[in-house]
């Protein structure tokens, strides 16, 4: 996996998946339910180390990622988030300089000490040729959430914010551009051999937002991340952002994109992987659905992609419902050993 983050192609793609650990598992709905809230499970160093491992120990995924969550940012800034059943995040939603000024970012990274210690614990069950990926969410939709105080089908408050008053947004994002270059460099500190930076909604904005609120806290962030860490790799996954994916690698400077499932293969090789390497992309549907789409799917990214620095995963995050034999059928594809 750090060889294709590098740039060199694998003789066969490292394989791991978004969402790899959670509901569709049965060990870990047994263990969540042993904690009251999901933030719980995140802060118990013991048990998120075992959920990050239960997918590792039951499929052999060449790359590990932190169970954790992007909304642990906003609470460690003192913002309120619960996660409701069957509701999604919950916060006090930031619609004015008041909620605003409530933020507290001196200290924010200190409390995601857990987070941290979870790392270290990860780090040393881990088999060494396993990655362990750390990660945070972008500014842009960490701060979605923040504003909206949900999640949001086409993220309207912090869009009509960003129009209505720049200069508290931007000073949204620069606490969010801070504080999670700080947290990553703690994660990279703690034991991760890379980044993701997630940018699940970097795709609704158009041309001079997407510029000033994805692109350059984004930059930022691989910036300074870099200052501190040179050997640092960092994945961007900017979903949904259609062509604008060339200018997200040249204004960004990651070192690896990761590609939702509409981006087409041509392109994909083309345009994106003749720059970089890539992550991606089968549609979570197809795995969900199984059979020949599963097939046709896993084969058409390995013909485009293979000849390249490919890391093969998912175009967004395994769907609870997906069954396990799925995940067992895309594995012995990607690996060859399909009959
Ligand atoms: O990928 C992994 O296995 C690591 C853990 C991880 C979670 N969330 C665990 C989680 C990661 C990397 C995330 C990222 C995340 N969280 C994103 C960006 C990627 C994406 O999926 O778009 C976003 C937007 C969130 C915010 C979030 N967290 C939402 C909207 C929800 C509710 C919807 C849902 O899937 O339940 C969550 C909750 C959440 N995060 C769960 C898990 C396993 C489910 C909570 C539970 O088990 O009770």
């Amino acid at each position: 996996m750090l060889s294709v983050l590098a740039g060199r192609k694998a003789a066969m793609p490292p394989v791991w998946m978004m969402r790899q650990a959670g509901r569709y598992l049965p060990e870990y709905r047994d263990l969540r339910s042993r904690y009251p809230t999901f933030l719980d499970l995140c802060y118990t160093p013991e048990a998120a180390c075992e959920v990050t491992l239960q997918p590792i120990r039951r499929f052999g995924f060449d790359a590990a990622i932190l169970f954790s969550d992007i909304l642990v940012v906003p609470d460690a800034l003192g913002q309120q988030v619960a996660f409701e059943a069957g509701e999604g995040p919950k916060l006090d939603a930031i619609e004015s300089s008041e909620g605003l000024g409530g933020l507290k970012p001196d200290g924010a990274v200190d409390r995601l000490q857990p987070v941290f210690e979870t790392v270290e614990r990860v780090r040393e069950g881990l088999p060494t040729e396993t990655t362990l990926l750390g990660f945070c969410g972008a500014p842009w939709t960490v701060a979605t959430y923040m504003v909206a105080g949900r999640g949001t089908p086409d993220q309207r408050p912090a869009r009509v914010l960003a129009y209505r008053d720049p200069e508290l947004f931007q000073a949204l994002i620069d606490i969010l551009v801070e504080t999670s270059t700080a947290y990553l460099v703690r994660q990279l500190e703690s034991g991760a051999d890379a980044v993701q930076i997630f940018d699940t909604w970097a795709g609704v904005l158009d041309q001079r937002g997407f510029e000033r609120w994805v692109i350059e806290p984004t930059r930022r962030i691989v910036e300074a991340v870099r200052s501190a860490r040179p050997d640092a790799r960092i994945i961007g996954f900017p979903k949904a952002v259609g062509l604008r994916a060339e200018r997200y690698i040249a204004g960004t400077g990651i070192d690896a994109l990761g590609l939702d499932w509409t981006v087409p293969l041509d392109v994909a090789r083309d345009r994106l992987q003749s720059r970089l390497p890539v992550q991606g992309n089968l549609d979570p549907l197809a795995l969900l659905a199984g059979g020949r789409a599963l097939d046709q799917g896993v084969e058409a990214i390995l013909e485009a992609l293979g000849a390249g620095p490919l890391v093969f995963n998912l175009g967004h995050g395994i769907l609870p419902e997906t069954p396990i034999a799925h995940v067992e059928q895309m594995l012995k594809r990607v690996r060859g050993t399909a009959g």
